[in-house]
């Protein structure tokens, strides 16, 4: 397996594309399911998870075409001849549970495994499931999988999630757009993700109100067309490589960056002293005044700090000035890289949902582990700013999420290689 060696050498400087994001791909990707006209996707990312993906389709009897160096995504649903999504694929990726509103919209019926994913907690699919029951499905749990029907079609239906669930409110309205009748999806998220979805499924003929807020009224059509469509600008790939120029101390423009796909993001690192400008082409992020100060974090779903950034965030406070906490509050064991970052020499102490981390002077390269996605790229942020050589070993973790990491950091003068085992 690979591992990727990282020498922290100094401030980088120069400009990085960001990607289309992989967690709207994720989600555009099973809504060819809802119509047998294709959909193609522009600017999709290349990454693993969006070939796991492809392979879930491709089981039910999807053709997917990945074109332009995996950029096009060109879906047909048309002959869909397999309704259920085995457990080796949806091991692999929780997203997978993406697919049963759309089959179950479609079919009437579908059999998904119960996802696996990341090891950040319980992650349970509970809220899919009720939002699903209350358009009249019948679910059953039975060998690991889950067993839905519905007779007559999905009626539309008024559904409160207790929490804000990204995924859940996703399959619902997926499975809402092809419904008989008026659904209102109430305490829905608001992320980016949904309202590219949402824009996505308009231009198939959907009829969707109020997407970005936390109320989304879904008129249900009997059949939906074909459509193109680009994927949203990764906020989370964005605001991981904003923090490049910060903890070395450079000055790098995010192409294709937009603020308020993360402002709050960007409110936090002002706050610790960073100078962020938007220009005619995306972010520039610049800071050159030494250690950033200490800053307080509570992850929240959008339009708060997002989870999906507190890892990265962590390993630049580490060498702030002063002491931070880090409260996570969406998923319950997402400290895995609080350890690693130990090993690097930070000083970081965590009890449950809270890590307090004081600033040190500076980190020392390690071998270090990655335990998920975010937490890889993390300390591949730490390594930059350490001093000596960073290993990163199970790197497949960080190709799920992050297409050519060595190629976007080198290009601003970063020491980075991937060398094979
Ligand atoms: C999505 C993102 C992930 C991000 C997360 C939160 C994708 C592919 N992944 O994940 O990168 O970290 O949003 O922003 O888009 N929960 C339940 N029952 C459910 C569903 C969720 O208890 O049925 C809990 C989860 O365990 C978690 C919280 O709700 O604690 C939020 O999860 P959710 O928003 O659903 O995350 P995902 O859609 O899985």
């Amino acid at each position: 397996m690979d591992k990727i060696v990282v020498t922290g050498n100094g401030p980088l400087k120069g400009q990085i594309p960001i990607a289309g994001a992989k967690n709207a791909c994720l989600t555009l990707m099973p809504a060819t399911l809802l119509s047998e006209e294709p959909l193609t996707l522009t600017n999709a990312p290349r990454l693993s998870d969006i070939k796991t993906m492809t392979t879930l389709l491709a089981s039910l009897g999807a053709e997917v075409s990945s074109l332009q160096d995996g950029q096009v995504l060109a879906m047909s649903s048309h002959d869909i001849n397999n309704h259920t999504a085995d457990y080796d694929i949806v091991r692999k990726m929780r997203a997978s549970i993406l697919v049963l509103g759309p089959l179950l919209a479609r079919y009437g019926h579908a059999v998904v495994s119960l996802p696996g994913g990341c090891a950040i907690g319980a992650r349970p699919v509970d809220l899919h499931l009720k939002a699903l029951e209350a358009m009249g499905a019948e679910l059953e749990l039975k060998d690991g999988y889950i067993h839905a029907k519905v007779s007559g079609g999905l009626k539309g239906a008024q559904f409160e999630f207790p929490f804000v669930s990204v995924g859940a409110t996703e399959n619902a309205l997926m499975a809402a757009s092809l419904a008989k009748g008026t659904t209102v999806l109430k305490n829905a998220a608001r992320e980016p993700e949904i309202v590219d979805l949402v824009e996505c499924l308009i231009k198939m003929g959907a009829q969707i109100e109020g997407q970005g807020s936390s109320t989304i009224t879904v008129q249900g059509v009997d059949r939906l067309n074909g459509a193109t469509h680009p994927v949203v600008t990764d906020r989370i790939e964005l605001g991981t490589y904003m923090l490049a120029p910060v903890i070395t101390g450079g000055e790098v423009e995010l192409l294709g960056g937009r603020r308020n796909l993360v402002d709050t993001f960007c409110d936090k690192l002002e706050e610790a002293g960073v100078s962020i400008e938007e220009t005619k082409t995306g972010l520039k992020v610049k800071h050159a005044n030494g250690r950033v100060k200490a800053v307080d974090v509570t992850t929240e779903p959008f339009p708060g700090f997002p989870t999906d950034l507190q890892a990265q965030m962590m390993a630049l406070l580490c060498t702030s000035e002063g002491t931070s906490e880090l409260h996570e509050t969406i998923f319950e064991n997402r400290f895995m890289h609080a350890p690693e970052l130990i090993r690097m020499g930070a000083d970081i102490e965590v009890h449950g949902g809270t890590a307090t981390v004081t600033g040190v002077q500076r980190l020392k390269g390690a071998p270090v582990m990655a335990t998920d996605l975010r937490a890889s790229v993390s300390m591949i942020l730490a390594g930059l700013a350490a001093e000596g050589e960073t290993v990163l070993s199970r790197v497949y973790h960080l190709d799920r999420g992050y297409e050519r990491v060595e190629e976007k950091l080198s290009a601003c003068g970063a020491m980075i290689e991937r060398v094979p085992e």
